[in-house]
């Protein structure tokens, strides 16, 4: 059963730390290092928690941490685990369900994304104002948990509005190149194809990436309010010539790692 779990990873994580966090991160590919810069009260491995999976990738340590900036307590899921390494919806989520369980009220969802916009440019920063799940799966599919959720939420303000507008008044103020746009969910691991690509911007898309869309849907289903950032790490295939790594990827959100750090931590001061 999924609560009697979500409940032994909590019973786990509370024994580690008292801190009641109101705010969750979720820390995508390469902006690990937000996670160093709070007051930890303790960081746990997610191969040490109670059905936690570990995650497989390069630039996704697993860490789940506690601690507060300034006064706010918070919990960071510092990497996550994806869809393309295997796992279940189910367990791709989990995590996400632990830390709503936990009491947290507002959710930051974090990733690195492939731009489908020729304005945009490598290390720019995108926030999300709704997005595609073209994953061809859901987290919610099979039996509704009634105590975690309703059986058909609504997702008409899945990213929320207020925040949003937070968010695009600080970027904007501290002169962070950025756009607001649609987040296309992919299962991945493959990057696009350049057919892909045009598909993708003809429905509506201004990124894709192999993440968020779960876990925005898992934390939706419970209540939370959302809100999700993407660094754009390169731009898709067929935007501008060339090939798409996960090297690119990796090196372009360490080159605006600090800048990121900066304004996360002021966004949730503030
Ligand atoms: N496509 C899908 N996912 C990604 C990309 C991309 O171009 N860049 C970073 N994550």
């Amino acid at each position: 059963m999924i609560l009697q779990k979500i409940k032994e990873s909590i019973e786990f994580i509370r024994e580690q730390s008292q801190i009641k966090p109101k705010v969750g991160v979720t820390l995508g590919s390469g902006l690990a290092q937000f996670a160093e810069q709070i007051d930890i009260d303790c960081k746990i491995p997610y191969s040490d928690i109670p059905h936690f999976s570990p995650p497989s990738v390069d630039g996704h340590p697993g860490h789940l941490i506690l601690g507060k900036i300034n006064e706010t307590p918070l919990v960071i899921l510092q990497g996550r685990i994806h869809y393309y390494e295997g796992h279940t919806m189910e367990q791709v989520v989990f995590p996400t369900r632990v830390i709503a369980q936990m009491g947290i009220e507002t959710l930051i969802l974090t990733n690195a994304a492939g731009g489908l916009d020729p304005a945009m440019k490598p290390g720019d920063f995108m926030i999300i104002s709704d997005h595609i799940n073209l994953t061809g799966n859901n987290p919610l599919i099979g039996p509704n948990i009634q105590e975690l959720g309703l059986r058909f939420p609504d997702m008409s303000e899945a990213y929320d509005r207020e925040l949003n507008s937070k968010l695009l008044k600080l970027l904007t103020d501290l002169k962070i190149r950025h756009s607001l746009g649609v987040y296309c969910g992919v299962s991945g691991p493959t990057y696009e194809t350049a057919a892909e690509v045009k598909f993708l911007r003809t429905i509506g898309g201004s990124a894709v990436g192999m993440s968020t869309v779960p876990e925005t849907i898992a934390a939706k289903h419970m209540g939370l309010r959302v809100c999700g950032i993407s660094c754009i790490t390169n731009l898709a295939t067929g935007i501008l010539p060339g090939k798409v790594t996960h090297e690119e990827v990796k090196e372009t959100a360490k080159k605006v790692e600090e800048q990121f750090t900066h304004f996360l931590k002021e966004f949730i001061t503030h």
